[in-house]
């Protein structure tokens, strides 16, 4: 029973992960306010730093080899000052080839890993890069553009990336035994290299994702543990901080986690989606990690279908009200849940979700607009929407209409209904959007002209109601324009 979760799987490699345009919308200030470090870690350099190159391995007997390997780990404590370049060229460079021989050495060798070999591959791993992350120098903040501005690079990094690649080629050996490394690699261990996915260096976190990914398919025993610290790292980023740098590398990790789970979901899964992951979508931050979200969130929903009501109407809850470029997310991301749903399911949503899905139709962003109605171009949509017209028509139509009706220039081409006119007010007439909606209405047209018969009947019946209305209310506007005047007229002859 505990091999619950043994699958685990990385996501598709973080290239798929680029299908958000890049484009912004005109009219948004795109920009997250987040205070920005100002230099790269510091490392204490080892006050005796003059290192002297060790023998190879083939240059030993065989017997002597391991004892070597202690030796070479050992000597890969020894901290240089990387901040400047002129320090210890030679010694940085004994390190590294150290470090390359290191590998290659446990790459091209199988032995059994001994309890030392642990202790001292972990204990050099700590030393080189377990850090406190220097916190963000402004507290205010600068205003930091991710795209825009280049993140801080570590100095370190000739030594640091050889460290990592070492310790994961070390984790990933065939001859690594969990059970006598578990007693290094422990939950402070964990927890240490947790709070280094805020390094600000994304080659350091992508690394850090590798590292613990391999460490969460490994250790069974610290599983729930891990899951547990992301949980704590989430909310605290949702609720407190807003800030933290390897949001999306955790989602990545998590997206092959839950890909991973066993069915049925346990509770503590459920609770995990509807407290941390929805919440996720009201940060202001979210384009950091919106495409690694929305995919943890479709992993959940291909688990269990049954949760899609709550994600839907989670997603429906923090759609947000005014920034179309974070709109474009959500959209986006209905869009591939769309793709996975159950047409059972799409039932109990259909309501609420195509009531907001029509103000986005509407909506002045002609990027928004297109977004949704580029749905009607994927066939697992189409047929679900033409399935359930009857339900969904009369919700979209006026939409649709409305725009389909209307020519670039915001006329309307129906010119034998003068009503029409006055009421094309949303000003979308980008030719793109009027002939995809048109589209969009023609495939109803052809698929249930009863149906479509009967909103445009409904349509023009509401608009002469709106119409009535308003020439009542004037009405009575004149009625108490003309008591007004009376009554001013009886005081003006009474004073
Ligand atoms: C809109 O949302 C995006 C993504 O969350 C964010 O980067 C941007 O700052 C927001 N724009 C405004 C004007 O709030
Ligand atoms: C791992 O180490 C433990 C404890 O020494 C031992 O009992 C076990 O057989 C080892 N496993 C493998 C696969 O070598
Ligand atoms: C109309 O849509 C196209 C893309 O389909 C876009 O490039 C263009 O800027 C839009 N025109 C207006 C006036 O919004």
């Amino acid at each position: 029973m505990h091999n619950a979760d043994v699958d685990v799987t990385m996501p598709r490699a973080s290239h798929s992960f680029d299908r958000l345009p890049t484009g912004k919308i005109e009219g948004d200030i795109d920009l997250i306010k987040s205070p920005q470090r100002h230099s790269s870690s510091r490392f204490e350099p080892s006050s005796y730093t003059e290192i002297t190159k060790l023998p190879s391995f083939d240059e030993v007997p065989a017997d002597r080899r391991l004892e070597l390997f202690i030796l070479k780990v050992d000597q890969c404590n020894v901290m240089f000052d990387f901040n400047d370049p002129s320090s210890d060229i030679n010694g940085k460079e004994i390190k590294r080839v150290t470090l390359q021989e290191l590998i290659e050495f446990i790459s091209s060798n199988r032995f059994t890993y001994t309890d030392e070999m642990y202790k001292h591959v972990v204990d050099m791993f700590k030393t080189n890069l377990f850090r406190p992350i220097p916190p963000p120098v402004n507290p205010i903040g600068d205003i930091y553009d991710p795209d825009e501005d280049e993140p801080i690079n570590e100095v370190a990094w000739p030594h640091m990336q050889v460290v990592y690649e070492f310790f994961l080629r070390f984790l990933e050996s065939p001859d690594f035994n969990h059970t006598l490394a578990k007693q290094y690699i422990d939950h402070d261990f964990v927890l240490n290299l947790l709070e280094l996915f805020d390094s600000e260096d994304p080659r350091e976190r992508d690394c850090l994702k590798t590292t613990l990914h391999r460490i969460y398919g490994k250790f069974l025993s610290l599983r729930s543990f891990i899951r547990r610290s992301f949980n704590n790292i989430f909310l605290q980023f949702i609720y407190e901080t807003e800030r933290f740098n390897g949001i999306a590398e955790i989602l990545e990790i998590l997206g092959s986690i839950i890909n991973g789970f066993a069915l049925p979901l346990k509770e503590e899964h459920k609770i995990f989606l509807a407290r941390v992951m929805l919440p996720l979508h009201k940060v202001r931050s979210i384009s950091l990690y919106h495409p690694q979200l929305a995919y943890c969130i479709v992993q959940f929903l291909e688990k269990d279908p049954m949760l899609t009501e709550e994600v839907i109407m989670g997603l429906l809850r923090f759609w947000p009200k005014t920034n179309s470029t974070k709109e474009l997310m959500f959209l986006n991301e209905i869009e591939d849940i769309c793709e996975v749903i159950e047409p059972l399911e799409f039932i109990k949503i259909e309501v609420p979700l195509f009531v907001q899905l029509a103000k986005c139709i509407s909506s002045p962003h002609f990027q928004v607009a297109e977004k949704v109605l580029s749905y009607w171009n994927n066939e697992y949509f189409l047929n679900l929407v033409t399935d359930n017209a009857e339900t969904i028509l009369p919700i979209i139509f006026s939409a649709l209409y409305e725009i389909s009706a209307a020519d670039q220039n915001g006329q309307m081409k129906m010119t034998d209904d003068d009503d029409l006119q006055s009421i094309s007010s949303s000003g979308n007439w980008n030719r793109t959007i009027h002939s995809l909606a048109y589209n969009a209405l023609k495939i109803f047209m052809d698929s249930n002209p009863i149906l479509y018969d009967h909103c445009v009947l409904l349509y023009h019946q509401s608009l002469e109601e709106n119409k009535k209305r308003e020439t009542e209310n004037k009405q009575k506007w004149a009625l108490l324009e003309e008591r007004v005047q009376k009554m001013k007229q009886e005081n003006g002859t009474l004073s």
